[in-house]
């Protein structure tokens, strides 16, 4: 089913101490498996679609095919705009019936951030919308421990409370993407702080790919509600088209939907979610 009270469900997780995970679809097999998997575990989760897709697959398709997954998986599913940076297309999923989406102006000055965030939260809460946004960045494909670049818990706590936003993307050392050398390093000092700042705002993290099972399980237990993966999931879809000998195309593509199957099952082990 749609989950609308969407941060309800993230409170719960942040309460509860565990993650929602948030896994991308690009295509209808993603979104299946994402969602069949959940409804086998009777677990929730965010079925994300990204801006950076809209070339994969269009904003319609992506509409549709999420109400339908709803209706028809027996599993709490958001449906989430992911990195919504371009504000006709934040509108758009508004309009298609996303329940949560993310407003991301992290590339900004703190006060056009603000105010950008502010702008689509006032509309989106009219239509009982969940709004994420995200303060300090989250790059793509480096290891990095440079502390310029993490979320500061007292300008986090301001950023929320001046732009009305539900829920905080945050950035404590992971990066989107495939790490090019090892796992990063997780700076838990500042989830911590992040917490203790926002008692009331649940906090997302990106970049959860190859980010270390260990780290990622600390997180969610350690208040991060929802994660977010993309990268492992088209990583085991394609790893298992290639180990896949058949040439009959509908074999090749029940192993590319068995191969994401397994990502989404491992992710809702490491991040303990609960069933809800
Ligand atoms: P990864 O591709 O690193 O898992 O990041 C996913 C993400 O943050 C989507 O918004
Ligand atoms: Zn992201």
């Amino acid at each position: 089913m749609l989950v609308t009270d969407v941060k309800g469900l993230l409170m719960k997780a942040k309460e509860n101490h565990y993650a929602i995970p948030s896994y991308n679809f690009w295509d209808l097999d993603s979104a299946r498996a994402h969602c069949s998997v959940a409804a086998r575990e009777h677990k929730p989760i965010f079925l994300s679609y990204a801006e950076v897709h809209r070339t994969a697959l269009a904003i319609e398709e992506a509409a549709a095919i999420g109400k339908l997954m709803a209706e028809r998986y027996d599993a709490p599913i958001v449906l989430h705009l992911d990195h919504g940076q371009d504000l006709d297309f934040v509108y758009k999923a508004m309009d298609l019936g996303f329940t949560s989406i993310m407003i991301d102006a992290s590339m900004k000055d703190f006060d056009e951030n603000v105010a950008i965030t502010r702008g689509v939260a006032l509309d989106a809460h009219k239509k009982g919308i969940q709004v994420e946004a995200e303060i300090g960045h989250v790059g793509s494909n480096v290891i990095s421990d440079d502390s310029s670049l993490y979320t500061q818990p007292e300008e986090a706590a301001r950023f929320v409370e001046m732009s009305g936003c539900d829920s905080l993307a945050v950035s404590i050392g992971t990066s989107h993407g495939a790490y090019k050398t090892g796992t990063p390093k997780i700076n838990f000092d500042v989830l911590h702080a992040l917490r203790a700042a926002l008692p009331n705002t649940p906090l997302v993290l990106h970049g959860g790919s190859g980010s270390g099972d260990e780290n990622l399980k600390r997180c969610a237990r350690e208040g991060i509600a929802k994660l977010n993966i993309y990268t492992d999931l088209s990583v085991g879809g394609l790893e298992a088209i290639r180990a896949c000998a058949s040439d009959d195309y509908l074999v090749v593509k029940k192993a590319y939907s068995e191969g994401i199957e397994k990502v989404v099952a491992k992710y809702f082990d490491v991040f303990e979610t609960q069933s809800v």
